[in-house]
């Protein structure tokens, strides 16, 4: 009972101040931290004012879209969007500050490096590429405004049709190298063969059985000499508390070994696996080669 003031009092201080100063973020992961599921619900309401869409925290909560992890959320990771209104810009600030929305920012980074090495490697000759859950395309449409004459070709797979539009939209510019599929991950089946298949912040909603038969599958579509970069989360997140607590988003979390274990289920042989990481080590990427 004492506890449950406490937060109450530490919350209403945040609301009668907007919002979290960076002073307070430590403080705000560390009582996450130590919050026990019969005090998930207590927390939930004292931070009900700005646990709605008009937050990132409330955008996930709410889930808008019917899912968590869509792509207009991660487009507002990506362009750092903070919402100009006063009740709730501290705490748009606050989640940009967070470990793994840093660790997102930091994954399309990576994509858009992975993607450059491609393009100088494939010295002005065609190759195709084939992104996984392509969501909002930020990494593409990036790496094609830096070289718009790139010889990559690209398949572009999503399952909501939202995104795909929004994606086509944003991208009009670059459409004769892009091709969209708005499909099921599960149920698609490539007509083509690639060179690169990349897939960030998807296979972390997928059960093992699911990664491991999806690896299986587009293995078969790569080419010799191509790879596949499958992206899950790291069960070492620093956030994860937060996210579930705040942000009613619940993911498949892996470690290194996890991924290992899939490939080689998979069939990739063991001198072809290898895992990779964004700078902060909370976005892992099974790495196989062919
Ligand atoms: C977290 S976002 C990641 C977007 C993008 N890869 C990035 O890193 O910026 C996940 C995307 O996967 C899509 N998605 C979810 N389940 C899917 C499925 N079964 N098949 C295809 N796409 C899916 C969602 O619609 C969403 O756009």
């Amino acid at each position: 009972m004492e506890k449950l003031k406490g937060i109450k009092a530490y919350i209403d201080a945040l609301h009668k101040k907007n919002g979290p100063d960076y002073d307070d973020y430590d403080t705000i992961v560390s009582l996450l931290e130590k919050t026990g599921p019969e005090e998930i619900d207590f927390i939930r309401e004292q931070l009900k004012p700005v646990l709605n869409p008009n937050t990132l925290f409330g955008f996930s909560y709410t889930k808008p879209f019917g899912y968590n992890g869509d792509f207009f959320i991660i487009e507002k990771m990506y362009q750092q969007y903070v919402n100009p209104d006063k009740k709730y810009s501290k705490w748009d600030q606050f989640a940009h500050r967070l470990p793994v929305v840093i660790a997102v920012v930091n994954r399309k980074k990576l994509a858009i490096q992975i993607l450059q090495d491609y393009h100088n490697r494939a010295a002005g000759i065609e190759k195709k590429v084939l992104i996984l859950g392509s969501g909002p395309v930020s990494e593409v449409f990036e790496f094609l405004s830096e070289n718009p004459e790139s010889p990559l070709q690209f398949d572009l797979l999503d399952l909501d049709d939202r995104a795909i539009k929004y994606a086509k939209d944003k991208t009009r510019k670059f459409q004769h190298k892009l091709t969209f599929y708005n499909k099921n991950v599960i149920r698609f089946t490539p007509e083509n063969s690639y060179d690169l298949i990349w897939s960030a912040g998807l296979f972390d909603y997928f059960k093992d059985k699911h990664f491991v038969f999806l690896l299986k599958k587009f293995y078969q579509h790569l080419n010799q000499g191509g790879e596949i970069m499958f992206g899950n989360l790291n069960v070492e997140n620093p956030s994860r508390k937060i996210m579930e607590i705040l942000g009613d988003w619940f993911l498949y979390y892996r470690s290194e070994e996890d991924l290992i274990k899939f490939a080689i289920q998979a069939g990739v042989p063991e001198d072809k696996i290898e895992v990779t990481r964004e700078p902060l080590g909370i976005n892992l990427f099974l790495r196989v080669r062919k």
